[in-house]
């Protein structure tokens, strides 16, 4: 059973420990959030395995896509500062993971996943949030997300979020925000501790 608690000794250099949240759903489900480490690989390994193809074709835009363990290690090892991520827990287990990687000078490109059975009740919503205070705090001014033009789901978010200037280009989607601008709409989740 994965634990989302990390024991306070062995974490790598720069954990920060202050994106050890809980949020409460709009649903009422609670959910306990915290940094990616390194031991996460063999639970990422494991999610990749069992993710479904439709969720996997919307995320890595490959249904059939296999992470080898440079992959896992590179999607588990972060610096925290340029390249940083979350894992979401409930009830032990993994539920979501969101992300941010460079994207070239200042931007940064997001990405999310949600487990199926979590979804729609503002998860995605309340990690891009969180992600934005972690970038903002890091000095970085611009995200990018890409997405599937079929992605509707990835589309709300990102307009709850207040991401705009959509284009398309190969058949992919893009959306940018300046950060520190405020959304337009607030977001569902909320810090509860
Ligand atoms: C996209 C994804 C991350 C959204 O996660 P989530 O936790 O359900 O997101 P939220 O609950 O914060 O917001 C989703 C919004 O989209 C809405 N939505 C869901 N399915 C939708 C659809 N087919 N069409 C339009 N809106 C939809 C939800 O109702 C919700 O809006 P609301 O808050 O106004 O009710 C999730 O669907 C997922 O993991 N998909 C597969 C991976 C992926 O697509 N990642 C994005 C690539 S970066």
């Amino acid at each position: 059973m994965i634990t989302p608690l990390q024991p306070r000794t062995g974490l790598p250099d720069g954990y920060p420990f202050d994106y050890e949240r809980e949020i409460l759903l709009r649903d009422g489900r609670v959910i306990h959030i915290r940094p990616i480490v390194p031991g996460d690989a063999v639970l990422l390994a494991r999610e990749m395995e069992e993710a479904d193809t439709d969720t996997l074709y919307h995320r890595f835009f490959n249904p059939a896509i296999k992470l080898d363990s440079k992959r896992l290690r590179h999607l588990t090892e972060l610096d925290y500062r340029r390249r940083f991520a979350l894992a979401a827990f409930a009830r032990g287990s993994g539920v979501a993971i969101a992300r941010f990687e460079p994207a070239g000078g200042h931007r940064a490109e997001v990405a999310v996943v949600v487990k199926p059975e979590w979804r729609s009740a503002g998860l995605a919503t309340a990690l891009f949030a969180l992600l934005e205070e972690a970038a903002i705090e890091r000095g970085i001014e611009e995200f990018e997300a890409l997405y599937l033009p079929d992605n509707h789901a990835i589309e709300r978010v990102l307009h709850k979020r207040g991401f705009g200037d959509v284009t398309i280009d190969a058949g992919v989607a893009r959306m940018t925000k300046r950060l520190g601008e405020r959304p337009p709409v607030g977001m569902h989740g909320h810090d509860v501790g």
